[in-house]
């Protein structure tokens, strides 16, 4: 059995985490971490795991004996906890931006913070890099958005089909995690649409960074907050530089992901919807269109707190472990 630590597991992606890995029949999760709720049962924050076992403890990176560690915490406060786990020897993915940029200039500006403790992280997109994930003891896991964008963008870009690419997002409110806000508290987010960060998300240079290890790519990226609770849509447009029909792309989609166990690719003018991927780890892209002058039109849905999130760690769990690397993560969507 491998031993593993949630550390922030009070937090929505902790509760994702824990959701998961209860059913994973080669895991048993022995510390969840959380500050103001040590010795608290998890059931009092997360009360739809009813049946865990286990209470919230306070445990610091010292004190936790585990094989791996899940490092599902803000940006900011990974960075202090990530290398005193892989000095010791436990393997972690991180969920935070702490180790996401190759270029660590990139992190500091856009995150408005100084790195204290950079380290050399395989970035967790399996899609991107299987392979190096395997053999991994840090992962940083994706952004929510960067992975509904990128994800929609990879063909684009490494078919030459682009040089630009203007991607416009709506997330759900889990997004901002479990403590509430003036821009996610109820009255301000329901009944209403909030674009936020028009020009400046901080996801936007992890986008432009992942997408051109493909090819030359320019990309723009505007987020909205939706009254939903999960769930994001991306829409890329863009106009393509070469004589192509929705067909072709279709059929450069397919082929890129046929491999994929999470990425489904629908068909032309077929739309993707939070709806059927809701509380599973699919990726669903598809729409295809193309306008009379001449735009294409992209669209991917995922759940950013599973194949945004929780689910793709999971993923990446179980590439770095060698167990099958659908294990515990099959399951589809919530529709309706
Ligand atoms: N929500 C999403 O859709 C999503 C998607 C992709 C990535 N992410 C990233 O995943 C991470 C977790 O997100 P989330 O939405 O789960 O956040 P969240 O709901 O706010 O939970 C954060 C957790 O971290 C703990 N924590 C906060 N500061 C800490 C510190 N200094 N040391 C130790 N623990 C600390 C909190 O617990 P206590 O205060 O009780 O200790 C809480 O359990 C973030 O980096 C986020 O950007 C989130």
């Amino acid at each position: 059995m491998l031993e593993v630590a949630i550390i922030g597991a009070s937090g929505y992606t902790g509760g994702e985490l824990l959701r998961f890995l209860d059913v994973h029949s080669e895991v048993e999760v022995v510390a969840a971490t959380s500050r103001q709720y040590a010795d608290t049962p998890i059931r009092k924050v997360h009360p739809h795991l009813h049946d865990l076992d286990l209470k919230f403890s306070n445990k610091s990176p010292s004190d936790l004996d585990v094989d791996l560690a899940f490092t599902a915490t803000p940006h900011g406060a990974s960075m202090n906890i990530v290398p005193e786990l892989v000095e010791k020897g436990v393997k972690v993915v991180d969920l935070s931006g702490d180790y996401r940029f190759d270029d660590i200039d990139i992190y500091e500006k856009w995150y408005g913070l100084k790195h204290t403790n950079p380290l050399e992280a395989v970035y967790g997109l399996p899609e991107m890099y299987r392979d190096k994930i395997k053999g991994a003891d840090l992962v940083a896991n994706p952004g929510c958005y960067v992975t509904g964008a990128i994800l929609a963008g990879i063909p684009l870009v490494k078919e030459g089909l682009v040089d630009t690419i203007i991607a416009d997002s709506k997330s759900g409110v889990s997004g901002a995690g479990i403590n509430p806000t003036p821009a996610t508290h109820y009255p301000n987010i329901g009944d209403n649409v909030v674009p936020y960060a028009v020009t400046n998300h901080r996801h936007m240079p992890e986008i432009q960074e992942k997408l051109a290890k493909y090819g030359d790519v320019r990309v723009s990226f505007t987020p909205h907050l939706v009254p939903v609770i999960r769930g994001i849509i991306t829409t890329l447009h863009c106009f393509p530089l070469k004589d192509v029909t929705p067909n072709d792309v279709l059929e450069m989609y397919k082929e890129q992901y046929k491999d994929e166990p999470f990425v489904r690719v629908l068909d032309v003018g077929e739309i993707p919807r939070t709806s059927s991927v809701r509380g599973s780890n699919f990726c669903h892209i598809g729409c295809f269109e193309m306008d009379e002058n001449g735009r294409l039109v992209v669209i991917s849905a995922i759940d950013n707190l599973v194949k945004g999130a929780s689910g793709v760690a999971i993923h990446n769990m179980n590439l770095m472990c060698g167990f099958p690397e659908t294990m515990t993560l099959d399951g589809v969507g919530l529709h309706p």
